[in-house]
């Protein structure tokens, strides 16, 4: 059942160690700039995200809906989104598509004044697996419930592989999502195992809007899978989750591999503004926050308003102590990378300013 699915994949993300074993932001550091010249004050974080004005570089990305737990994240999430003028994605919609009953869980979010909304929809379910595929009907029904301005599909086959009742057919995605990205504004991610060049340059082709990488060292969906198969009492995929628990190209590489002439969403295990500067100096438009936000916004509106305040604070110190006035200056700012993220190929040209 999709609803328990996404319940306990909820309750598996806030309350067991669910990370990669090494979060690649820490392979990044700054130099810091003692004489910034700069007022602190006068700092400007506002930016246009895909052609739409937003208050600040950040994403709250894809997660729930389908269940009342995700409803209420989604209501609190919203609230935020709207506090902040920052964009929110719901998570995978496919709930309401086989269920009508399910919508306000993720319609709630049109109760806020959200000023980028973005929906979701699975790879995999766009072509035919043991279910029959999404038709262009439940498409549309996804896009118009949130009225959205970008439609995400989210590729996952990784976490399918290792989820008890997964979808194991891959074959005609490119196809589907060219005839997709041909009728809506498409937003391509990973969900924590990165993209490749290669599979970068496949989407771009296929003619998406942007990429979101979604890299490896944060939230591990083989890690999410793995307890659940634990409970499901599924030896094998417990093995195939253990095995894969660390899969996946880091986010900071993959925000390098993915510039191929399209927009950049940096995101995969950022916990605080100083990651986020990190991944805007690599060159990503906007960076994407997950788990890091889910237990805050399952608390309060309070909690989430201020956990995101903190973040936004900290984007603003790490811009005072690069020299960066406003957030395109960042791309500018000095730094180098280090430990294991600089063994990871084609990064070289990157590897300090
Ligand atoms: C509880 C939970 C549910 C998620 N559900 C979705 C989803 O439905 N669709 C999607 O595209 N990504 C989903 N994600 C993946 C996130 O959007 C993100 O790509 C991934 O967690 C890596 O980011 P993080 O390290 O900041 O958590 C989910 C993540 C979490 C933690």
């Amino acid at each position: 059942m999709i609803e328990n699915r996404k319940e306990e994949h909820i309750r598996i993300a806030e309350d067991q160690n669910v990370k990669g074993e090494h979060n690649y932001w820490d392979d990044i550091t700054f130099i810091h700039q003692a004489v910034p010249e700069i007022n602190y004050d006068s700092i400007k974080t506002e930016v246009n995200f895909l052609g739409k004005s937003i208050g600040h570089p950040m994403i709250i990305s894809s997660m729930t809906g389908g269940v009342q737990l995700g409803k209420r994240i989604n209501d609190n999430l919203a609230v935020a989104a709207e506090k902040f003028n920052i964009p929110m994605g719901v998570g995978s919609m496919r709930a309401a598509v086989e269920k009508k009953e399910l919508a306000d869980t993720f319609s709630v979010i049109l109760n806020h004044k959200v000023p980028v909304r973005i929906a979701n929809l699975g790879a995999p379910q766009l072509i035919k697996q043991d279910k029959p595929a999404f038709t262009d009907r439940d498409i549309e029904y996804a896009f118009k419930l949130i009225e959205a301005d970008f439609l995400i599909i989210h590729f996952n086959f990784l976490q399918e592989m290792v989820q008890p009742e997964g979808d194991r057919n891959a074959r005609g995605v490119l196809k589907r999502l060219k005839e997709i990205a041909g009728s809506y504004p498409v937003i391509a991610k990973e969900t924590g195992n990165g993209i490749s060049k290669e599979a970068a340059l496949d989407l771009k082709d296929a003619g998406v809007k942007a990429i979101d990488v979604g890299g490896s060292g944060g939230t591990s969906f083989a890690a999410i899978e793995y307890y659940r198969a634990k409970s499901a009492g599924s030896r094998e995929k417990m093995h195939s989750g253990m095995s894969f628990w660390d899969w996946g190209i880091p986010s900071p590489a993959s925000i390098i591999y993915s510039q191929v002439g399209l927009p950049v969403i940096g995101s995969g295990g950022l916990r605080n503004g100083l990651d986020l500067a990190k991944a805007l100096a690599l060159g990503a438009i906007s960076g994407g926050f997950a788990r890091t936000l889910l237990k805050g916004a399952d608390t309060s509106r309070e909690q989430i308003e201020e956990e995101i305040s903190f973040i936004l604070r900290d984007l603003k110190i790490a811009m005072f102590l690069t020299k960066s006035s406003k957030v395109e200056d960042l791309k500018k700012a000095k730094f180098f990378m280090h430990g294991r993220l600089s063994e990871w190929p084609d990064i070289d040209d990157r590897k300090g300013r």
